[in-house]
């Protein structure tokens, strides 16, 4: 009987990219000493075969802002103009290397703990640390060991001219929030990969770091930011992004993404070419899809902040701009088991004729619905404040209203009869 030669599976590679893609592989795979070993070098042969398959996207990313955070390089993104009042306190090395598409730091409120995702030279961190002050924190993540060099010598400057210390630069890759990859290297340092065993123990180590010690904890954030970044991540990977940042916020929370999304779909042609890929054009997300990205993991009243009326660049016809988008973590609906108790009287003021939310529930304008004082409460809060008067301002209306339905998912709300039960206001 012939024993086939094992093949390297692409699971195989996917696995280690998962592991290791802003890592230098080949610093844990094989060190020269352990090079002579055949094993070795056949398993090191074997993942660089299938890492050319899988990683071509994390190292073009890699190599090309390796570069980009050394010296200043003009094609990276879009030009923004920033709130000068916040730059006098940033080294004119973070200005230069500015890699943006849009300014999310202006959403960003006094006493937010804000975590930017993929942030570079530290640019939309320091902005932010002063925006939130010092009662607020921000937390920069990106996986560019360069990078995160000149963001973090960067930072006692800032400290010393903002007068306080309120931002942290941490090793991570930003579809996996919960991996600490300055821990994960400490131990891949002392326990270097030379053998499928220990890629193995690595897989443990990280799972177990990724559960005791997570990089960003559960609802531990106010506002996640991001700044032409969430296009660099592979396709495979974007499910697991959106999830990412839904799991760090708080209820009640928000994400301000700016970032660069097509007309059409890029075709693969495009997308198979590193430069157009780290570069933030084979990478864009179709338009609508940015926004159904959102919606999938579960966020809630989106907006549209800003949108470039005019592209940025056209390649094949396909228009290329950057957008800058506002999702809400809605609370939880905690109306289920809701006994008619503390019931609110809601109603959409215009002006349109009706709104519908995200779970298909429509408002038209003027009409009373009644809302448990969870629903009563969300409807407070952005982005739903201002469009809605309640009890005391709708009371005024005494039309009163025959059907009474179901209302989800705010479940037993229900058209109200503004004159109620007991008769009318
Ligand atoms: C276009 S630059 C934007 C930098 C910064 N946000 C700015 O406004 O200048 C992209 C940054 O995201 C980082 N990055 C790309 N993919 C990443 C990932 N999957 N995880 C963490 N950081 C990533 C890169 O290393 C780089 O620093």
């Amino acid at each position: 009987m012939s024993i086939p030669t094992p093949q390297p599976l692409r699971q195989t590679s996917q696995s280690v990219d998962a592991l290791l893609p802003c890592l230098r592989v080949d610093e844990f795979l094989c060190p020269a000493r352990r090079l002579q070993s055949d094993h070795c070098s056949s398993l090191e042969r074997k993942l660089t075969v299938t890492d050319l398959v899988t990683l071509n996207v994390s190292a073009a990313v890699r190599d090309r802002y390796s570069e980009a955070s050394q010296t200043q390089v003009a094609a990276l993104c879009c030009p923004v103009s920033y709130d000068p009042r916040f730059l006098d306190a940033i080294p004119r090395e973070v200005i230069e290397r500015d890699y943006g598409c849009g300014d999310p730091s202006k959403y960003v409120q006094p006493g937010d703990v804000v975590l930017d995702l993929g942030s570079g030279g530290g640019k939309i961190c320091f902005i932010a640390a002063q925006v939130v002050g010092p009662t607020g924190r921000v937390i920069g993540i990106d996986c560019n060991d360069d990078m995160l060099s000149l963001a973090r010598r960067s930072q006692p400057e800032v400290a010393r001219r903002i007068g306080f210390d309120n931002v942290q630069f941490l090793k991570g890759q930003i579809q996996d929030l919960k991996l600490d990859l300055d821990r994960l290297e400490v131990r891949l340092r002392e326990q270097p990969i030379a053998s499928s065993s220990d890629w193995l123990h690595a897989h443990e180590r990280s799972d177990e770091l990724r559960r005791t010690s997570p990089l960003v904890s559960d609802e531990s954030i106010d506002v996640v930011v991001s700044n032409c970044v969430l296009n660099l991540v592979r396709s495979e990977d974007r499910r697991q992004l959106f999830g990412e940042i839904h799991r760090v916020l708080k209820p009640g929370g928000r994400a301000v993404i700016s970032d660069i999304v097509s007309s059409t779909d890029v075709p693969a042609s495009l997308q198979n070419k590193s430069e157009l890929w780290s570069g933030c054009l084979s990478g864009a997300f179709r338009e609508d899809r940015f926004l159904a990205a959102f919606e999938a993991a579960g966020f809630g009243g989106l907006e549209i902040l800003e949108r470039q009326s005019e592209p940025w660049q056209v390649v094949e016809g396909i228009e290329f701009r950057s957008l800058t988008v506002r999702a809400h973590k809605l609370p939880l609906n905690c109306c289920a088991d809701w006994d008619g108790s503390n019931a609110t009287d809601v109603v959409y003021r215009g002006p349109w004729k009706s709104v519908q939310d995200d779970s298909g529930n429509t408002f038209a304008r003027g009409q009373h619905i009644t809302v448990c004082q969870s629903t009563a409460d969300m409807l407070r809060q952005p982005p739903y404040a201002n469009q809605m008067l309640f009890t005391s301002e709708a009371a005024a209306c005494c039309e009163p209203s025959t059907s009474a339905g179901s209302f989800n998912p705010l479940p037993l709300a229900t058209e109200s009869n503004c004159c109620g039960p007991t008769g009318c206001c």
